[in-house]
Order: C-alpha cells, then structure tokens, then sequence
C-alpha cells in the first residue's frame, strides 16, 4: 500500500512516501481503507519528535481518519466490512490501510461526508470534551477562545455557542476573525491589540471570561490571567506559540482562578497508562452527539486545505505556516 514513512525525528521534510506491507490486524482492532486524515500542529510535532508520545520508529504517522471498514478481527463484533467509520488511532493514517482499536472507532451517519468525519474524532473531540468534561460550560457563561480560527479553536467556537455561552474569538488577521464570526463567535479580538486584557474586560463589564480555551500559550497566557474572570477557569489546551507557559500562583489565590490540565490523548489510550477501555463508553456517547450535531448541520468542519497523500508536505506546509484554517486534510484513498 501507499504511506507516508517516518524514518528519524527530522519532521515533515524528513517523511517519505512509499510502498509499504500492509500493516498485522490484532485481536480488538479493525482494518479501515483510509478516505482522509487529518494534519495538525500536533502531527508536526509527532514527526519532529517533539510530542509527549513517540512511536516507535519507523511508523507511519497519522493518528485522526474517515474510511470504510475492510475487515474485523475475530472478537470484534461492531463492525462489518463496508462500514463507514471515523476513528482515532495511536499511528498509522497517512496509509492506504490503517489499523484502530475497536474502542476509537464510530459509526458515520449516511449522511455525513467522509471528508467532514474525518475531523470529528480528535479535533472536535478535544474541544468538547475540554468544554465540558474538564471546563464546566454552562449556559450564559462567557468562553475566551485562543488560536480561534486553527484546528481545535473553530470547533471550540460552534460548540460553546450550542452550548449557550457569550463567546469571544482571538486570532491573528481580521479575515480570521470573520470566520471565527460566521462559526458562532460573539466578538472577534486581535491578539496584537495593545491591551487584550482590558478588551476584554471591557467587552464583560469589567468581570472577565468564566472560561478560556488556551491552544496557544505563551506570552497570551499573561493576558489570559488578567481577564479571566473571579473564580473563572482556564484550559491549558496546547502550546502553538512554542512558548510553555509559568503560572504565578499567587494571581490564581487572589482571583480564585482555576488552570485545568487538558489531554485528549488520555482518553485514547495514549498515556503511559493505557485507558480507552476505561472511557469507551463516554467517548461513544460524545461521539454519537458529534455525529448528531453534524448531521443535523449545527456543527460545519471545516477545512481550507486538502491534498493528496504524495503532496503530503504541501499539507504540514500549510499549518506551519499558519496559513490554514480548521482542520487540513490529507485524501488517502484515490489521494
Ligand atoms: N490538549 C489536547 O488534547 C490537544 C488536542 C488537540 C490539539 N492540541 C494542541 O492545541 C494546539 C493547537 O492545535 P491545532 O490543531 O488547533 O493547531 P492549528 O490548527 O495549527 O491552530 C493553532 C492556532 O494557534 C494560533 N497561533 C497563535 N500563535 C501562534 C504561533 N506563534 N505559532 C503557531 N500558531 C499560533 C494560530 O492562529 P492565528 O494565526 O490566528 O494566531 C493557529 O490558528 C497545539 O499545540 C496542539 O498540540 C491539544
């Protein structure tokens, strides 16, 4: 088959593209023909060996796909060839065939296109499962959004908007801040303002966001502090800025502020401690409302950029360099 080979921690440029076996089918895991899957900052830094979890080498990265169900292990009885499925796996999406675990593996509505399934397991997965397992959103709230026109920020938007918050978007150019608009946002804030913090107060009446969603981290961590709200919560996300932020425990005291710790991947068995049979049911039961919300068109994936596999660097080209918005795709199959 064809896929996409990572050789050595050299990121992107160092992938290569190639003629590969197909991969063993274990017990508890299906065979799916990869449709798309998905680039992300996450992938970038996969590949460069800068992220928390290192395959061993070599692999095929890719770890977010849509397709059709080939094959079933024995003792898998959910699935059946021609299915069509979404699912997260631990490696191996930028291949004609993948190997997932029965646990992160759904079911697409008929009515639902492979290409827009493709971004429900990880990407709108991370934002809801932040917004509600880990942030308490609530109805009337008001959620702050980092990174708000990138892959996890414009789901974050749709769905603290359905969920019934006031929500403001940041980002970088004011084209960014339409489409964050057009994806449920209430207000759109450059994060070049000279002083975010107190935009933001001014837009809250003086209180401050009840939540933040932080995929971006860095020096827009100290405006975060700022302007979240007494007795608010911040979601540590990600780190796209490149910069990890240092929390001054004291402003968390006087505020009575929250930082929550975010990992997606915990649910997904990519810890050191494998847990997705642990949270299989409350992931199916996210997904199901996902695919609802899809179907229903409540929710839009979205995506600026999709490439065939062999055009691969044109793909992490466009997240490096932030010219993307949503989610890049990477079509497999007929890619
Ligand atoms: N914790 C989890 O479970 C989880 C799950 C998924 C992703 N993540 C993390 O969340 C972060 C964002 O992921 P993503 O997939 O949404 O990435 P993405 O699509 O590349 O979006 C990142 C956004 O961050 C903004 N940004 C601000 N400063 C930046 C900088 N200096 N360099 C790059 N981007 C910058 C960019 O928007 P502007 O250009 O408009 O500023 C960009 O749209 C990553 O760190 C990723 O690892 C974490």
């Amino acid at each position: 088959m064809k896929a996409l080979m990572c050789e050595g921690w050299n990121g992107y440029k160092g992938l290569k593209f190639v003629d590969a076996p197909p991969p063993a089918l274990p017990a508890g895991c299906v065979r799916i023909a990869v449709a798309y899957a998905t680039v992300s900052f996450g992938q970038l830094l996969v590949v460069a060996g800068k992220y928390q979890r290192k395959p061993p080498l070599p692999f095929i990265p890719g770890t977010e796909v849509s397709g059709l169900i080939l094959e079933a292990a024995p003792d898998v009885s959910d699935f059946k060839p021609g299915d069509r499925v979404a699912a997260s796996l631990d490696w191996g999406g930028y291949g004609e065939q993948a190997i997932a675990t029965a646990e992160t593996v759904w079911h697409v509505p008929d009515d639902v296109q492979l290409r827009d399934a493709a971004t429900i397991p990880l990407t709108y997965g991370t934002s809801y499962a932040a917004l509600h397992w880990r942030g308490g959103l609530t109805s009337g709230q008001t959620l702050l959004v980092h990174g708000a026109a990138g892959g996890v920020g414009l789901p974050t938007l749709e769905l603290g908007k359905l969920a019934g918050a006031r929500v403001l978007a940041v980002a970088s150019t004011n084209e960014r801040l339409e489409l964050a608009r057009a994806h449920g946002a209430d207000e759109g804030l450059l994060h070049t303002e000279p002083d975010l913090a107190q935009r933001v107060k001014e837009l809250t009446g003086g209180r401050g966001a009840d939540l933040v969603f932080d995929p971006v981290g860095g020096a827009l961590f100290d405006e975060t502090l700022r302007c979240t709200a007494p007795l608010g919560r911040i979601l540590v996300i990600g780190f796209a800025s490149g910069t990890i932020p240092q929390i001054p425990a004291n402003i968390l005291l006087v505020k009575n502020i929250e930082v929550i710790g975010f990992n997606f991947g915990l649910y997904l068995g990519w810890s050191p401690v494998d847990e997705r049979k642990r949270h299989a049911t409350k992931l199916r039961t996210m997904m199901d409302t996902l695919f609802k919300l899809a179907l229903e068109g409540r929710i839009k994936p979205t995506s600026s950029d999709c490439y065939p596999l062999r055009d691969f660097a044109s793909a992490f080209e466009a997240v490096e360099s932030r010219r993307s918005f949503g989610r890049v795709l990477i079509e497999v199959n007929g890619g």
